[in-house]
């Protein structure tokens, strides 16, 4: 048997869409690309994405729409939802070996990482990541923390050998507009003379991403652990395009 990928939206950054990622790109490979996948919660205490688990259970069971939408996707696809698994960091690696024993299918896990990395048994989980998207926001509080977690692993874990990482890459979120100013190019150079790779694709700055369940009757999600992104909600929000991206470097 193949052995999954580990991999990790990750910063110590806090507020740059991590879990949002997280919860995104693990919907849209489960459910969309015929991957399996298995998400690690281990933002302890918080376990935001356990959270929202129960918060689309309980929508679906009282939503006749959504009843029915869960139904035909799952007897369409033949397999259940992901699993979400609550970890804290520093165990997120032996929880994660117990659970590929059980011998279910998976592709990937992906480890929804704390952004405080203060122990050796945080940074020894991050190190064992097979890969690692670092989200990055262009402000500049945000950079400088973006950029000085970027090179503490690319310089203390990557380059030394010291780790299991294949790859670090940023990755612009909440783009203002619809193209990137001269601004990001600006940092664009910077990242580049670290020797620091930033993906192609980039996500807008959107409403939807903070969109979860419809509170308003509405019959459109984005954000779910159970379903995929709603068609209509997903243009324009470059989650396809970013999985296939994500994709390229992950195979
Ligand atoms: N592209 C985006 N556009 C608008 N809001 C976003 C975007 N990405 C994330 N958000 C919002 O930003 C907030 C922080 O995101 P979150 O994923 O919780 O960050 P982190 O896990 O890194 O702390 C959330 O309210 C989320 O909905
Ligand atoms: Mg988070």
């Amino acid at each position: 048997m193949k052995e999954p990928l580990f991999v990790a939206f990750s910063t110590q950054k806090g507020g740059t869409g991590k879990t949002t990622l997280t919860v995104l790109v693990a919907s849209y490979l489960h459910y969309v690309k015929g991957y399996n996948v298995a998400v690690l919660d281990c933002d302890f205490p918080q376990f935001s994405i356990k959270d929202m688990r129960e918060r689309d259970l309980k929508s679906i069971e009282q939503n006749e729409h959504f009843k029915a939408l869960a139904y035909e996707q799952f007897k369409h696809l033949g397999k259940k939802a992901y699993p979400i698994l609550e970890s804290r960091p520093e165990q997120a690696i032996e929880n994660a070996g117990r659970f590929i024993k059980t011998g279910m299918p998976l592709d990937f896990i992906f480890f929804d990482l704390p952004g405080t990395v203060n122990n050796s048994g945080v940074i020894n989980t991050i190190a064992t990541m097979d890969y690692i998207f670092c989200p990055i926001v262009a402000d500049r509080v945000v950079m400088e923390s973006s950029l000085r977690f970027a090179v503490i692993v690319n310089d203390h874990l990557i380059s030394t050998g010291k780790s299991n990482i294949k790859g670090l890459h940023l990755l612009w979120n909440m783009v203002d507009g619809r193209e990137k100013t001269d601004l990001y190019h600006v940092y664009e150079k910077v990242v580049g003379e670290l020797g620091i790779s930033i993906l192609k694709t980039f996500l807008p700055d959107s409403k939807r991403f903070r969109r979860e369940v419809a509170e308003d009757g509405t019959k459109a999600m984005f954000r779910s652990t159970l379903f995929p992104p709603d068609k209509t909600l997903a243009k324009g929000s470059n989650i396809d395009r970013l999985t296939d991206e994500l994709l390229t470097i992950l195979k």
